[in-house]
């Protein structure tokens, strides 16, 4: 018995089929839409097309809303329109003709409406008309549909069929036409025509009274696909199949949603086996108790892949060798069973034409191909989510299989401990997809020796072994989700050129990764917890400096540590050279310490810095005795009424001309000259500073020489400072020989402010005036010195 399965459940898996195919049709017209404008106002609530839409739209997708009238002014401005989905909406009624504005609409989805009628008018660039699932009883009698030329997919579901309905429409040579007829209420045998369309989907209707598969006739039509299939269809089917024309273009069958038992489903099996068809492919056939012994002829067949899928088997033995060998035995290239929970499959009980398995989605075990030599054709494994646990002892299966390349362990229980010595692989794989699994590190022990391609997505892994053989020809490895702290060097595996590190634990790639994995041209190594730091430089500089693709920059990479910069993005993240480098700081530091020191005492030099300081310093101690004495114990001090100070040059006249005249024979005037009143043991500088302190006036030749010698500067700098000669009247200048202004040195400024003022005594080269001279000096030195009264 056929169980009446729930109506809305299909209803939906229609609805998805459709889905499924508008989406390949897009696909399809991608590069069309490539620089277009998608508008997508769907699941709005919308009553009406909205307004103002942006005019270069060329896909508009108004789908679920409750759209109920279209006018032509709704798409009369949107010139560019090229795909339109109107689907799941209210629209009662339709005039093509409101589309004439729009001359490159080609795709035209009003599937799910509530249209009773539909007005025609050629469209002539469309491509893909659905209207299927409305509210009209009948086919639409359009002749223009003849008028469609580019039309490729057409798509409706209708109540009735009567003769002729199908006239405008059977001839059209379409490549898709969909008919959705499970609710058909009225059919008269004979209706269906003829078609001509490449890919031919039909819902059958629920009433099995309707033998629809009787009268269907097709030629040139290479796919059909036949959904809703109840046990009272089967015969019908088999009918269809046996009589089909040898020379027919039938080459791809698809049934889905079937209603019935094993015996009808083994029947058509047989009977698409004999025929031929070449790819027959059974989807959703619920579950079916498969019996102990099967009966099914396996000679001489056109077919070349079988697919099952959604399809459970049940049954009450442990072990159904039959059902096993069923599968097993038969000699075509490509068989898949899937999301069908088998626990087993045996191996063809002959050298096998398999070239592509596929077990996804049961429970296989490790057991599974053992020690089969049959499938030396395998090229292509697929035993994804199935109950696979020992990598090794799947190794070995492999290792039979000598034409085995790609292989497909994702989503299992695989784990692997040892050290690779029990583990031995087909010698021709070359990709393998061990994803989702419970494997270690140690996997890397217990790999194909030329594989290319390996994911290793989703596992356990913390870290790769150093002590693993080469993996040479390996050119791509994902290792996303694992726990690796490092990114791993490449020194096992030389032709490495992609690498998946996401989502792991690494916070900074070592050093060996930039040593060893030069070859890497891409690189993902996003969403990891980089600590930015100084090391970091090195792997932004790689992308950078364009060395390496990385996929996903700069989003996907950010600072984990250190917290204060926690998310913030990589190519963010900026740190100076100087921070990083110690050699680069301490060689900084030190040429900045020699510039400043070089400059400090190019000033001191350039502006006589020492000069002033020495004379600070002697101020200072001036002050500073000055100070310590009573003012009227100053005069008291004086020993000399004039103390000369002058330029070793002009010695000669001071000593014979000028202290001669000035000191008397009765010794009323004392001449201090630091040479003559040395006192020993004093500094040079001592003696003349003792010298200025005892003295009442200070004499002082001025001459070219003068002005040359620091000395006399200084001694001249020194007087002027004293407190006794503090007023300018103390100073006696003597103009031996002219100074021109330009030869005193800018520092010696006291000496041009004193010359400024022209008051000094200039030497008279005219004898007679001389005498005047010397009175003049004289008067100015003259003076009351208590001592020298009292000595006589
Ligand atoms: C419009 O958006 C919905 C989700 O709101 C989505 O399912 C649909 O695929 C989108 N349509 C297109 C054409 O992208
Ligand atoms: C849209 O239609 C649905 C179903 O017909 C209804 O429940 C809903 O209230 C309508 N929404 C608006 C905004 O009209
Ligand atoms: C399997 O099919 C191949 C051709 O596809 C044929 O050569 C071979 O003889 C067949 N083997 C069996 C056992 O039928
Ligand atoms: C896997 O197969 C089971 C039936 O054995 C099915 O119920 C389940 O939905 C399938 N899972 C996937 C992901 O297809
Ligand atoms: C930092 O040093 C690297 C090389 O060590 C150099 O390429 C880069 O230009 C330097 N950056 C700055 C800002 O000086
Ligand atoms: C530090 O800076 C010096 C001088 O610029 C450079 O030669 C050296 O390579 C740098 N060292 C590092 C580790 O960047």
């Amino acid at each position: 018995m056929c169980t009446m399965a729930n109506r809305i459940t299909l209803g939906s898996q229609n609805f998805l089929k459709v889905f499924v195919l508008t989406v390949a049709i897009w696909n399809n017209s991608q590069p069309l839409m490539e620089n277009g404008l998608t508008t997508n106002d769907s699941h709005r609530f919308l009553a009406t097309v909205p307004q103002k839409l942006p005019a270069l739209t060329t896909l508009l997708d108004l789908s679920h809303n409750n759209i109920s009238e279209l006018l032509i002014s709704d798409f009369s401005s949107l010139p560019k329109l090229q795909v339109l989905i109107l689907s799941h909406n209210l629209i009662k009624f339709l005039d093509l003709s409101i589309f004439q504005y729009n001359k490159d609409l080609e795709h035209l989805d009003l599937s799910h409406n509530r249209l009773q009628t539909l007005a025609c008018h050629p469209i002539v660039h469309l491509k893909h008309l659905d209207i299927s699932y409305n509210h009209y009883v009948a086919i639409p009698m359009c002749p223009e549909f003849g008028k469609m030329k580019n039309l490729e997919y057409l798509g409706f579901s209708v109540r009735k069929i009567q003769q002729s309905d199908f006239r405008y429409i059977a001839p059209l040579p379409l490549k898709t036409l969909f008919l959705g007829l499970e609710d058909l209420v009225e059919y008269n045998s004979g209706n269906l025509p003829m078609f001509n369309t490449d890919t031919l989907q039909i819902i059958l209707p629920w009433n099995s009274d309707f033998h629809v598969l009787l009268d269907l006739a097709i030629n040139s039509t290479v796919n059909l696909e036949l959904s809703n299939i109840q046990d009272k269809q089967i015969n019908d089917l088999r009918t269809f199949l046996l009589h089909l024309n040898k020379n027919a273009a039938l080459l791809h069958l698809s049934l889905s949603n079937i209603h019935c038992e094993w015996n009808d489903l083994i029947n058509i099996l047989q009977a698409v086996w004999k025929s031929t068809i070449q790819y027959f492919v059974i989807s959703n056939a619920a579950h079916l108790e498969v019996p102990n012994t099967i009966h099914f002829d396996h000679t001489e067949t056109s077919l070349k892949a079988l697919t099952v899928k959604q399809t459970t088997f049940t049954t009450f033995f442990s072990a159904p060798t039959d059902l096993y060998r069923l599968f097993a035995d038969m000699n075509i290239t490509a068989l898949t069973i899937a999301d069908a929970g088998l626990i087993h499959m045996l191996c063809p009980s002959q050298y096998s034409s398999f070239n592509y398995l596929s077990f996804s989605n049961n429970s296989l075990t490790d057991t599974v191909f053992q020690g089969c030599d049959n499938l030396a054709l395998l090229e292509s494994l697929i035993l994804q989510k199935n109950q696979l646990k020992h990598l090794a002892e799947v190794s070995l299966m492999t290792s039979y299989m000598k034409s085995l390349k790609y292989l497909d362990m994702s989503k299992n229980l695989l784990q692997y401990k040892g050290n690779g010595d029990n583990c031995n692989w087909g010698e021709n794989l070359i990709e393998l997809d061990l994803s989702f699994n419970m494997l270690s590190g140690s996997v890397f022990r217990c790999l194909p020796v030329r594989i290319q391609k390996l994911d290793l997505q989703s596992n356990n892994i913390l870290n790769i072994p150093k002590d693993i053989t080469e993996l040479g020809s390996l050119e791509e490895v994902n290792l996303a989700s694992n726990k690796l702290s490092d990114l791993p060097g490449c020194g096992q595996f030389r032709s490495l050129t992609l690498l998946n590190i996401e989502m792991n634990s690494v916070v900074l790639p070592s050093s060996e990764f930039y040593h060893s994995c030069q070859g890497i041209k891409e690189l993902n190594a996003g969403h990891n917890p980089f600590k930015c730091s100084c090391e970091l430089r090195q792997f932004i500089n790689l992308e950078e400096q364009g060395l390496l693709k990385l996929v996903g920059w700069p989003e996907a990479y950010m600072c984990w540590y250190p917290e204060n910069v926690r998310g913030r993005r990589l190519n963010n993240f900026h740190i100076s050279n100087l921070t990083c480098n110690r050699t680069l700081l301490v060689s900084i530091i030190l040429i900045a310490s020699i510039v400043i020191a070089a400059v400090a005492s190019f000033l001191c030099v350039r502006f006589h810095v020492p000069w002033y300081l020495k004379m600070i310093w002697q101020w200072i101690q001036v002050k500073h005795r000055i100070w310590k004495s009573k003012p009227e114990d100053m005069l008291r001090n004086v020993q000399f009424h004039a103390f000369v100070s002058y330029s070793e040059h002009d010695s000669d006249w001071v000593k014979n001309v000028l202290i001669p005249n000035l000191e008397k024979e009765d010794g009323s005037i004392q001449i201090c000259q630091h040479e003559r009143n040395f006192v020993a043991g004093k500094s040079i500088l001592g003696n003349i500073i003792d010298c200025i302190e005892k003295s009442y006036k200070s004499i002082f030749v001025l001459t070219p020489n003068f002005v040359q010698s620091e000395w006399c500067h200084y001694e001249l700098y020194f007087a002027d400072q004293n407190l006794l000669s503090k007023d300018h009247d103390r100073l006696i200048l003597v103009l031996l020989e002219s100074i021109p202004t330009y030869i005193i040195p800018e520092r010696y400024h006291k000496l041009k402010a004193l010359m400024a003022r022209r008051t000094y005594l200039e030497w008279p080269k005219e004898r007679s005036k001389q005498g005047l001279f010397w009175a003049n000096l004289r008067a100015a030195i003259q003076v009351k010195i208590p001592h020298l009264e009292n000595d006589f």
